[in-house]
């Protein structure tokens, strides 16, 4: 009972926004053997185990380390009677070749090929292969695999594939994909040698692409890669780009129109200079939580922000300044908008905050978990200490005195003139 219910835990939490969790959930369920066993009746050995879930979800692992195991894995599909799997997973210890059939006349859901062994190659995978599940299977994904030179062909007879997922592989190009008019999703997790994207017509309406991780990629490489993205700016609606050790906001992100939600977490962005989030999409989500952020300047978000939940936990921000944050604030209100800032060094001692503890109070409700390095949260720091404490500061200091600078030095540069 207890394995169920935390099976039914993972099922929902991988519906959730933390792609890592799911992916590696996925990655562990035939070691961890998460769902029941199967009745006895259903007996996949010596290849295979099947794992059985509530609502008649059959999962189904299988090793091989020859091409005779190979062909027991089909002999075993042959003769058990389940027809429809939800996921078939094919743990190979040698590169070898997938024969046309390999299921024979069963079906899966979902399809994995892992390469476990010291060679890592996948062989060539007949273009006939799983054409009896082609009606049938959404997913197909590659873990652990090299893919150099890989040729993705055989994909063309999955003619309802929608999602492609390829973790710790090792590649360089993704460039031989067929045309796949049904594919949505395309999730690259842990890759090594990814250097370009394929040609985006063979996949034109993409929703939701996944990078996470991808090991020796560089800045300049990634921001090529998205630039290339922007064939789907009418279709792209998800862009998580979490762990990729990006120091800046890739600039084609701000041209991608249709987006809803952007992830650039846990990446090493440090500051978000004026434009640099200057978007062209309403985005439901934007995360920007695990990084190295200290300063955001003015104008850094721009664009429609009004039901955004700008999620900035973990942050490195000692302040949270008006000129950055005031006018977005403002608009959230008209939505569902939000800034979630939990985790941050945000000193309070000081005046820096007078705007929104004491003058502005009604935007409190759009930042959510402020809270000062003591440990006070913003909604308990008291109007009036700010009130007394920042009058006589408010003239000469803050957001005056730059100001003052400004005409000054316009002056003295006038006279120059
Ligand atoms: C597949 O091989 C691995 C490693 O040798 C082993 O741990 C696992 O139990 C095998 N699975 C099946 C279904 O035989
Ligand atoms: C699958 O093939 C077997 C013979 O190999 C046959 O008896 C069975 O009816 C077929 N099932 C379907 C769903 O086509
Ligand atoms: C897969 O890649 C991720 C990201 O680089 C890494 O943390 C993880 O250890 C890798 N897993 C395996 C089994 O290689
Ligand atoms: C994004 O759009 C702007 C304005 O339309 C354009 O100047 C810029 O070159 C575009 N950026 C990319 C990376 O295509
Ligand atoms: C934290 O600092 C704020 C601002 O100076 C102050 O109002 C609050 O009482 C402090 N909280 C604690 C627990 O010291």
């Amino acid at each position: 009972m207890l394995r169920l219910v935390l099976g039914l835990l993972i099922l929902i939490g991988a519906e959730c926004h933390e792609t890592v969790l799911s992916l590696q959930m996925a990655r562990e369920i035939p070691e961890e053997r998460l769902g029941l066993a199967c009745p006895v009746e259903l007996d996949y050995s010596p290849q295979c185990i099947c794992d059985f879930w509530p609502y008649e979800t059959y999962n189904v692992y299988c090793n091989a380390s020859s091409a005779e195991e190979l062909n027991v894995i089909t002999q075993t599909f042959q003769r058990t009677p389940i027809v429809k799997h939800t996921e078939v997973k094919i743990s190979l210890t040698e590169s070898m070749s997938i024969p046309a059939n390999f299921f024979s006349n069963k079906t899966a859901v979902s399809i994995i090929f892992e390469c476990i062994g010291d060679s890592g190659k996948l062989g060539l995978i007949d273009p006939q292969a799983f054409i009896l599940t082609a009606a049938t299977t959404t997913a197909f994904g590659i873990n652990f695999c090299d893919l150099t030179e890989f040729d993705f062909a055989f994909l063309a007879q999955l003619r309802v594939l929608a999602s492609l997922r390829l973790y710790n592989t090792t590649m360089t190009t993704l460039a031989k994909m067929p045309f796949m008019p049904h594919m949505r999703t395309v999730e690259l997790f842990g890759l090594t040698g990814l250097r370009e994207w394929h040609d985006p017509a063979q996949t034109p309406f993409l929703d939701t692409i996944t990078i996470n991780a991808a090991i020796d990629t560089d800045q300049e490489t990634m921001e090529k890669i998205l630039e290339t993205l922007l064939y789907y700016a009418n279709s792209l609606r998800r862009l998580y780009l979490p762990n990729l050790g990006l120091i800046k906001v890739p600039p084609a992100v701000r041209n991608l129109t249709y987006l809803n939600t952007l992830d650039l977490s846990a990446n090493l962005i440090s500051s978000l200079p004026t434009g640099s989030l200057a978007l062209s999409s309403t985005l439901d989500s934007l995360w920007l939580g695990n990084m190295l952020i200290q300063s955001v300047e003015p104008g850094a978000f721009q664009g429609n922000f009004r039901p955004t939940l700008v999620y900035m936990v973990f942050n490195r921000l000692i302040s949270f300044p008006r000129e950055t944050y005031e006018d977005i604030l403002e608009e959230m209100i008209y939505s569902s908008g939000s800034f979630n800032i939990y985790g941050n060094p945000i000193t309070c001692n000081d005046c820096h905050l007078d705007w929104l503890i004491n003058e502005k109070r009604y935007l409190l409700a759009r930042v959510t978990d402020g809270m000062c390095t003591n440990g006070t949260s913003f909604d308990q720091l008291d109007a009036q200490v700010y009130k007394a404490r920042c009058a006589k500061d408010n003239h000469a200091t803050s957001i005056q005195t730059p100001f003052l600078l400004l005409i000054s030095m316009l002056t003295f540069h006038r006279l120059l003139l």
